[in-house]
């Protein structure tokens, strides 16, 4: 099996990127890198912290300038925050000599993962559900338009999603 250089996995928030991302990457014996992680360890604050204080816009700098580096890392997997591919410039960078991987995930399954979650400023309103249906119709057709594997995760494990990538990449 000739593996490729670096795994991206896109996908709303609630799509199991960062489980599924961590397991990939002990399958395949390679690092794992969670872009919004990063942002945090490397600000000092949280997400919704940075939201706070410098605004979505101050996330989406942060966020743009962190993808740009992480693209540099080889035998890697790379979880990025389910806003990331709203950039062109974000997409340009995360296909380069990558694979990258749409974890696709129903409305029902977003909200019950991101259920009672406080650290995802986009979600802290009354209607998380209408936010999460908005998100869903905007970016579906750009986290398929740049994925070369598109992977339902509804009602399966991580693990089931992780053997069912191993066998198509
Ligand atoms: C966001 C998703 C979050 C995080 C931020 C914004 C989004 O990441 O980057 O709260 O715009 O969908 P997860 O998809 O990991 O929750």
């Amino acid at each position: 099996m000739s593996l490729p250089k670096r795994v991206v996995l896109v996908g709303p928030m609630g799509a199991g990127k960062s489980t599924i991302g961590r397991l990939l990457a002990k399958e395949l014996g390679y690092q794992f890198m969670d872009s919004d992680r990063i942002i945090e360890e490397r600000c000092g604050a949280n997400i919704p912290w940075i939201f706070d204080v410098e605004g979505e816009d101050g996330f989406r700098q942060r966020e743009t300038a962190m993808l740009r580096e992480l693209a540099e890392q080889d035998q890697a997997v790379l979880a990025t925050g389910g806003g990331a591919i709203m950039r062109p410039e974000n997409r340009e960078v995360l296909k380069q000599d990558a694979v990258v991987i749409y974890l696709r995930t129903s409305i029902e399954q977003q909200v019950e993962r991101t259920r009672k979650d406080r650290n995802r400023p986009l979600l802290q309103n009354e209607d998380p559900e209408a936010v999460l249906r908005k998100l869903f119709s905007i970016r579906d057709p750009l986290y398929t338009g740049l994925a070369d594997i598109v992977m339902q995760t509804d009602r399966k494990s991580p693990r089931l999603v992780v053997r069912q990538l191993v066998n198509r990449l």
